[in-house]
């Protein structure tokens, strides 16, 4: 694998641009499928309370025996545990789980406009921060004004907000929003799920043209973008294929076609009114 690049944070940490999800993966196929990635030069790993599979992922990186200060894990709270005292009693059983002292970053899965929590969540956050358990602290699926008020109420800026991206939905307000926050964006979903993009005919053309795989092209321009990605692949092969991105590059004819297969298309959930 060459090597993979490391962006900055706000807070001055560094976080791998490439790593691995682990959405639907399940706890008992976690920890083979970490190990390899381990053993393939994977050093991120992305999991949440919600999938379920935080006990496996903690097994793979324990079995793996690399150093712990080489590895990012994310994992991230889920909805229902929001507000602060519960945002501690659910982050300590994740900790639990994954078998770790700390986690790198730490997200709010999802605002949940309607629970009105998420600035008390935010500060149970910043709380762990300063109790050294986790490192970073970010959210995902954040809005504008979501990220306005916990940013005036805290003085905190959120290290990264991990959103729904690939391109069929380009999200270029809400990432230039970000950038302009000095928040880094990670794309949730960067393959599209693994569907219909990956057979079109533009993006067929453009991976003939470099003699890459279609997967391979639309994680290479996430990383144009200046995105942090982990896609998300239980089959051994596909999670070589996907780390294997880093010896081409996009020019500026590929980036402007890719550009216009933007249909504003959500895979996932609306974060105004989900939670
Ligand atoms: P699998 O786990 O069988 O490899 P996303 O990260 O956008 O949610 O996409 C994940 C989906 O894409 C999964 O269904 C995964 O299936 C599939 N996938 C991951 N990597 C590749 C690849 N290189 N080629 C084709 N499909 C892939």
């Amino acid at each position: 694998m060459s090597s993979i690049p490391s962006l900055q944070l706000n807070d001055g940490y560094h976080i791998p641009q490439f790593g691995l999800g682990t959405w639907k993966t399940p706890n008992e196929e976690a920890p083979a499928l970490i190990r390899s990635a381990l053993e393939m030069g994977y050093r991120h790993i992305d999991t949440a309370a919600a999938y379920n599979n935080e006990e496996g992922v903690g097994q793979g990186i324990a079995e793996a025996g690399i150093d712990r200060s080489e590895l990012f894990v994310t994992t991230k709270l889920w909805n229902e545990r929001q507000g602060f005292d519960e945002t501690i009693k659910a982050f300590d059983e994740s900790l639990a789980k994954l078998k770790l002292e700390y986690v790198d970053l730490y997200l709010i899965h999802w605002p949940c406009p309607q629970a009105g929590k998420f600035l008390d969540t935010w500060k149970a956050f910043l709380r762990l921060r300063e109790e050294g358990r986790v490192r970073s602290v970010g959210v995902s699926n954040f809005r504008p004004s979501d990220l306005e008020e916990i940013i005036l109420e805290t003085g905190v800026t959120p290290a990264v907000n991990q959103i729904e991206v690939h391109p069929l939905l380009q999200q270029n307000e809400m990432r230039e929003f970000n950038q302009k926050k000095g928040i880094l964006t990670e794309a949730w979903s960067p393959l599209a799920q693994g569907g219909e993009l990956l057979k079109n005919p533009l993006i067929q053309q453009i991976a003939q043209k470099h003699g890459k795989t279609p997967a391979q092209v639309i994680l290479r321009w996430h990383i144009e973008l200046g995105s942090i990605i982990f896609p998300k692949s239980t089959n051994p092969d596909r999670i070589r294929e996907n780390a294997d991105i880093f010896d081409f590059m996009l020019d500026g004819e590929d980036m402007s076609q890719i550009a216009t297969l933007d249909a504003g298309k959500r895979l996932g959930p609306d974060p105004s009114t989900f939670g």
